[in-house]
């Protein structure tokens, strides 16, 4: 384990500290002890530190709904200050129950309170990192303005703002920074400009570690609002044929004209949301520059679907649909007929099945993670895409566990709204009322068996 094993750090952590800091040394990790070696897979603990109003908690969560979206199993645990006694056992707990990332968010202003969580995770073999939050006065400015206004929504009669400075002075005098010597850490200087907010990274090993410094390594955005819908009606939706790069139906050509009403194209109401315009060059696949704001796949009936809607676009080919390999242009009848194994398999595991020469869920929210993460450096995004990737794509914002991506519900003809609100994201539903066929599949309640053949 890092914090564990590495006693040459230990023992430099004892030279250059004072006495105090060599006294909260446990004995375990005394030197010369024998400590056990971290096992690559054993559960982590985060510990998040930072004075308040630093933005923690928003990242905390952010990364815990990422892990959890990727098929780890990750929980915040809110604390106080600092985590107690009651707080590791609840952790032990939730790693027994076979979970393996704890998040533990309070402000563990001290070294002494940081131990606490260090000499546990020794003990026990976890894996530990810290990650330690600041950010500069214009940021802090911006934040504590947010949390007062969440506050004030819940109780109007208190003094938010004064509370917050007043819980900000008496512990600053407190803090004392972390040090790479504590084990593996994570610094971020919190702002929403890109070009200021700065993350560090020392000991950080191991996949998951990794993930969590992607996850922080772009700013958390407070407000935003995402736009998402498929592309209208298609003729192979229509004859019920799956992938292909079929054009729209009749009535998904009625439904590009609706949905450009509802989004500022010709004939809307002069409120409705309109996409931002920042730049109108057309760029055939670019990686998400942050200017554009209507994305499609690049497949013809996600562009005609937004063909009448202002503002800049971009085509992307991670939009596109699922690669259905050798069902592709079949309907599910024909796919069960032709390749009734495959068919069987499908409908026994729909989140790992792959079709062969094509591509999983699990494939495919890999896919879609990259489309994700530059999402949340933007607002205001439109996103055009298809039934299999939205999946994906919702099941980060409503915190969907893998196994039921592939049956999350996307109909067509049907805007989904989705607003931050705080670290939680909210989702409306717009049906916009243009008749299509529904092409969902339900998941069949007894498992499809392969009759046995001599
Ligand atoms: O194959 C294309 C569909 O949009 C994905 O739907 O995963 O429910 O078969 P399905």
């Amino acid at each position: 384990m890092y914090g564990c094993s590495d006693a040459k750090a230990r023992n430099e952590f004892a030279r250059t500290r004072d006495g105090a800091a060599m006294a909260a040394i446990p004995a375990t990790l005394a030197p010369g002890n024998t400590v056990k070696p971290c096992p690559l897979r054993a559960p982590l603990v985060v510990t998040v530190v930072g004075l308040p109003c630093r933005g923690k908690s928003l990242a905390a969560h952010k990364v815990a709904r990422h892990l959890s979206w990727r098929g780890e199993s990750a929980k915040v645990f809110t604390v106080n200050e600092n985590a107690t006694n009651e707080t590791l056992s609840e952790i032990s707990l939730f790693f027994k129950e076979g979970n393996n990332v704890a998040i533990i968010d309070g402000m563990h202003l001290t070294r002494a309170s940081r131990q606490t969580v260090a000499t546990f995770c020794c003990e026990a073999v976890f894996h530990h990192l810290l990650i330690e939050f600041t950010c500069n006065e214009k940021c802090l400015q911006e934040n504590v303005a947010d949390t007062v206004q969440f506050y004030r929504n819940l109780d109007q009669n208190i003094d938010w703002e004064r509370r917050f400075r007043e819980s900000n002075d008496h512990h600053a005098p407190q803090f004392e920074p972390c040090s790479a010597l504590e084990g593996p850490l994570i610094t971020v200087n919190n702002s929403e400009d890109s070009m200021y907010h700065s993350v560090t990274a020392r000991g950080v090993r191991g996949a998951i570690q990794t993930d969590i410094l992607g996850v922080l390594a772009s700013p958390v955005i407070r407000q935003q609002t995402f736009y998402f819908s498929r592309h209208g009606e298609s003729e192979y939706n229509v004859l019920g044929r799956i992938g292909g790069d079929a054009d729209l139906s009749s009535r998904g050509m009625k439904y590009a004209e609706r949905l450009a009403r509802q989004l500022g194209g010709p004939g809307s109401a002069p409120d409705c949301p309109r996409p931002k315009v920042v730049s109108r060059n057309y760029k055939s696949n670019p990686k998400y520059i942050s200017t554009n704001s209507i994305w499609t796949s690049e497949l013809r009936r996600t562009i005609h679907t937004v063909q009448n809607i202002p503002g800049p676009r971009a085509a992307i080919k991670d939009l596109n649909e699922i690669n259905a390999g050798i069902c592709e242009g079949l309907t599910y009848e024909e796919i069960q007929e032709r390749f009734p194994q495959e068919f069987a398999w499908r409908d026994q595991d729909k989140f790992k099945y792959r079709y062969p020469h094509g591509e999983s869920y699990l494939d495919l929210l890999q896919r879609v993670d990259s489309v994700v993460q530059a999402l949340l450096t933007n607002t205001d995004v439109l996103v055009v895409s298809h039934q299999a990737v939205l999946r994906c794509i919702m099941a980060y914002f409503k915190g969907v566990k893998p196994d039921d991506v592939p049956y999350i519900n996307v109909p067509l003809h049907t805007l989904l709204i989705v607003r931050s609100y705080g670290y939680d994201f909210v989702v409306e539903t717009v049906p916009l009322k243009v008749e299509c066929v529904d092409t969902y599949r339900i998941q069949p309640k007894v498992k499809y068996r392969i009759p046995y053949r001599r």
